[in-house]
């Protein structure tokens, strides 16, 4: 356990299975308080269990609905955490006049909306030293055909978090942009991705991704972090190319 993060609190939203999950082991084990929030009560009474110690607790919401979203803000502010990990989120795959509108919008409620709400919460409050990581995604930067509305938050989540990444550095509360490439967790499954279609060594393990995240939250330098060589080798590519060309390429994988 790293003594200088003892007591430090951390809330992760997306904290039942994925990439959340692993935020709340990985912080717990560098000595974080870990509040873990989604919908599911059984895994998430699992990890607050797994994770062992004093301290760490959870709370369900569905941070698709505003009454939910309005207790974890007011957690937030009433918590002194240290970091706010806005991780909840999903994709929905298929083509955009024939998926239900209200299916997307509940994606835009947790992606967005959700995330903005609890980033307004958490600021209002956070003091210097404080900490806010936002996960994004690869695909912010290239839209994928049958990912449209999914890779358009994406793209919101990265902008925001940048603008504040340099708004909020004169009270000395970092902001990070976490954006991982494909990672073996349930969100192809929930989103009717394919990830069997994009080669192997380009998929990363949940564990690699908050690692990586969590090294670069602790040098606190980037306001932009993109997880896993190869993603970043592609992310130069894609950015000499024209727009155009970009769309096509990764649309084509049809992954
Ligand atoms: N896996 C990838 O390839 C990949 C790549 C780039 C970015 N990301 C991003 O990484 C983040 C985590 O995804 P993951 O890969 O770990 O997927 P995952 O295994 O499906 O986990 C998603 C998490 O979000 C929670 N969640 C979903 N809807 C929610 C809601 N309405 N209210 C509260 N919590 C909700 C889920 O918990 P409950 O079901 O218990 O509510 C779960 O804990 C997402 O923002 C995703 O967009 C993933």
């Amino acid at each position: 356990m790293s003594q200088s993060n003892s007591n430090k609190r951390a809330l992760v939203t997306g904290a039942s299975e994925g990439i959340g999950r692993a935020f709340a082991q990985q912080l717990a084990s560098q000595g974080y308080r870990v509040t873990a929030v989604a919908r599911n009560e059984s895994r998430l009474k699992g990890l607050v269990a797994e994770l062992g110690g004093d301290g760490h607790d959870y709370f369900v919401a569905d941070l698709s609905r505003d009454k939910d979203v309005q207790r974890t803000a007011d957690a937030l502010q009433k918590g002194a955490y240290d970091l706010l990990i806005n991780n909840a989120g999903f994709g929905v795959k298929g083509r955009f006049e024939e998926i239900e509108l209200s299916e997307l919008q509940g994606m835009t409620a947790v992606n967005i909306d959700a995330l903005v709400a609890l980033s307004h919460a958490y600021l209002k409050t956070a003091r210097p030293g404080d900490a806010l990581m936002n996960v994004s995604s690869f695909l912010s930067f290239i839209p994928v055909a049958d990912l449209n509305v999914y890779c358009a938050t994406k793209a919101f989540v990265t902008s925001f978090s940048e603008a504040l990444w340099y708004q909020q550095k004169d009270r000395d509360v970092f902001v990070m942009a976490l954006c991982p490439g494909a990672t073996s967790t349930n969100f192809d499954e929930r989103s009717g991705a394919d990830y069997d279609k994009i080669p192997k060594a380009m998929i990363q393990t949940a564990d690699a991704v908050v690692a990586y995240a969590l090294k670069h939250l602790a040098r606190r330098r980037k306001p932009t972090v993109i997880s896993g060589f190869l993603n970043r080798f592609m992310g130069g590519i894609h950015r000499i190319r024209t727009r155009k060309g970009a769309v096509k390429t990764m649309s084509g994988m049809d992954f």
